[in-house]
């Protein structure tokens, strides 16, 4: 089979980026906000470079496990992916996420073309001839609970963890891909880097799975509801991987554009951002089934590494998952950017740490940048009346700068084009760190003591130009602050974004424009909001707690006092007996059958002669007291986060 591999694409103009689409069986995490701002920061740099860009992103909304957290949520599973889908839309707005586009798999526009592409695929042949998809029989490990299937390795002491339940061994009637047709093809693919997998050691990573056993894997499901419906039999929906994959290509026009697809996917450069969850499904499904179709293979496919939170897995249940808008809270957009993409190399594997965070927004931004910026406004301020002055003659320190200034670009934007963005920070920061040092070397508060003017206006013109050039080199990861840095040092509005200074060198700034007041950019987060957070518990602190969904068996009053209350609780594999200050409130008749929340893991105590085992959760003010009661449909046991 002949495939249009496009050339040499290194020097390409044009660059097609994206982020995997998220689920959205739940809110969006920080390990999604890390992929999404760093292809952001990747992006950006490509646009400084004058390079034509299309950002893509979105969410990922069909298969059973959105559909039953949708029904857990009671909603209508649309109406479920549209509040889910809007909350990834609304973090990424607060973290200045530029994307050109936001795909759904739930758009009829995607939909439509997932059944084009397996239409396509459905008529077509491999070179041997044989049919690229053909009906075959699916067997797995089926949790009816779920109603999915589950694989091995989710189960917990051979039971579905959500459900305490042995799963069947079901086999259905499902379409296959043939994937071993296209195996060898795109080893070879991989291997001669045209289709680029990096970093080196996830390459490897790659081939050695062509070592293990790939098969040739099912792409629909029979018992699958919430689903794109296989054109060729409706009795079937499209496997979610399958219909997720696609999303890089229907959203720009695959099917309905001809135009635009051909322009970004057969003629730009295209670039995958994952993590090394889901590099099989991109590294060798999503390669083959291109193939199949007749289409490109992506270009690079950068997988970076997992990061761990406080040296915990990040997960849900053990209550660590940190919410991206409360950082955002915290350190600002540009603060979360950053910290978030300076904790741990890129592509490599990490642990994030709120505490670092903290240390390094204060030494990097707050004491080196942001001192920077305001020390050499001030001086502006003070000795030129807020404008910048003309330089004179320069000497070595000078020189010597200017040239790092140089150097510091050309390293940056050959870090990025390797996808070494930690790299890129480090030479950036050292560059603000060398700035800083030459103001200290210069003294200027010195000259203007002994009225050395010409050297004055030389050091402060210095100065300001390098902040011109910081804000163009931090523009990718500190987009707001570095437009206001530029407001401030008097560009106009359509100037603020630093786009046209990439092919300029030394002596942009204009002598004689008017500065604005120096503020304080990155304020220093204080010992103070350090010692509040002493009053915070850690995630690890609160992951300790296990809270469960509670039935009331039976109510009683505990003789000889008119406070308290006699429980029995179920909790899903036990009952227990805990004993609650609620009599005043409740009567033991209306307790009956009501679901509660529970603590369950505190230690027992003795309350009038009776063991507790576990504590009720309820809200309380000075008259009223209300416990908190769930739904009446939640399974006794359910673990509430
Ligand atoms: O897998 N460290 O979606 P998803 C770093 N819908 N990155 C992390 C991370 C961590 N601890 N946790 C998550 C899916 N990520 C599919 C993708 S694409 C066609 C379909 C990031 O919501 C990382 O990018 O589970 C990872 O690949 C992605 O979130 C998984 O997001
Ligand atoms: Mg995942």
């Amino acid at each position: 089979m002949k495939t249009n591999l496009g050339g040499n694409l290194k020097n390409s103009k044009r660059f097609f980026f994206t982020t995997p689409i998220y689920y959205v069986n739940d809110r969006p995490h920080i390990g999604q906000a890390y992929t999404t701002i760093a292809t952001d920061v990747l992006v950006r740099f490509k646009k400084l470079a004058n390079k034509k860009t299309f950002f893509l992103t979105g969410t990922d909304e069909h298969g059973s496990k959105v559909y039953k957290s949708a029904q857990n949520a009671k909603l209508d599973p649309q109406k479920f992916c549209d509040i889910i889908s809007s909350f990834f839309k609304d973090l990424w707005k607060n973290l200045k996420i530029e994307y050109d586009y936001f795909v759904r798999t739930t758009d009829k526009r995607h939909e439509k073309a997932v059944q084009d592409f397996l239409e396509k695929l459905y008529n077509s042949r491999t070179e041997k001839g044989e049919p690229v998809i053909y009906k075959g029989e699916y067997k797995g490990l089926y949790c009816v609970g779920c109603e999915k299937f589950i694989t091995e390795k989710e189960l917990v002491g051979g039971l579905c963890p959500d459900h305490q339940r042995k799963p069947e061994l079901l086999s259905e009637k499902n379409y296959f891909f043939r994937l071993s047709a296209y195996l060898p093809q795109v080893k070879e693919l991989i291997l001669k880097d045209e289709i680029r997998i990096l970093p080196e050691e996830r390459k490897k990573e790659v081939l050695g799975l062509f070592k293990q056993k790939l098969e040739d894997f099912s792409i629909s499901r029979e018992r699958v509801k919430w689903g794109i419906t296989l054109p060729f039999d409706r009795s079937q929906k499209a496997y979610v991987w399958v219909d997720a994959l696609q999303n890089y290509i229907t959203a720009i026009g695959y099917g309905d554009d001809k135009k635009q697809f051909n322009f970004w996917w057969n003629e730009g450069e295209i670039a995958h951002l994952i993590g090394k969850d889901i590099l099989k499904f991109h590294c060798i499904f999503w390669p083959a089934m291109l193939l199949a179709g007749g289409e490109k293979p992506p270009d690079t496919i950068f997988v970076h590494g997992f990061f761990t939170v406080n040296g915990q897995k990040m997960s849900k249940s053990l209550g660590n998952v940190i919410d991206p808008n409360y950082l955002q809270k915290k350190y600002g957009s540009d603060g979360v950017r950053y910290l978030l993409l300076t904790q741990f190399p890129f592509g490599q594997d990490g642990d994030i740490q709120e505490k670092r965070f903290i240390e390094k927004y204060n030494s990097d931004l707050a004491n080196d940048f942001g001192n920077l910026v305001s020390r050499i406004l001030k001086m502006v301020s003070d000795f030129y009346k807020g404008k910048i002055p003309e330089p004179k003659s320069y000497g070595s320190l000078e020189k010597s700068l200017i040239d790092h200034t140089e150097n510091t670009k050309k390293d940056v934007f050959e870090d990025i084009e390797n996808f070494r963005i930690d790299s890129a920070t480090e030479k950036i920061l050292k560059l603000v760190r060398k700035t800083n040092k030459y103001i200290e070397e210069s003294a200027p508060w010195n000259l203007a003591k002994k009225n050395e003017l010409d050297k004055l206006s030389t050091v402060l013109y210095t100065g300001c130009e390098c902040l011109r050039i910081l804000s163009f080199l931090f523009y990718p990861f500190l987009p707001s602050k570095c437009k206001r840095i530029r407001e401030l040092l008097g560009f106009g509005s359509d100037e603020l974004e630093p786009v046209k200074e990439y092919d300029k060198s030394w002596g942009v700034l204009t002598p004689g424009t008017k500065v604005l007041k120096p503020e304080s950019l990155f304020p220093r987060i204080s010992k103070e909001k350090v010692m509040e957070k002493k009053n915070e518990i850690t995630f690890d602190e609160f992951s300790k707690l296990d809270l469960r969904v509670a039935e009331i068996k039976e109510a009683e009053k505990v003789s000889g006092t008119n406070k308290l209350l006699k429980l029995k609780i179920n909790i899903g594999d036990e009952e227990r007996t805990i004993v609650a200050g609620i009599a005043q409130y409740y009567s033991p008749e209306e307790l009956l059958g009501k679901k509660i929340a529970v603590v369950i893991n505190l230690a027992p105590a003795k309350i009038k002669g009776i063991e507790s085992k576990g504590m009720l959760l309820a809200a309380e003010d000075e008259k009223n007291l209300g416990l908190l009661i769930l739904d009446k449909d939640m399974k006794p046991g359910t673990k509430i986060h």
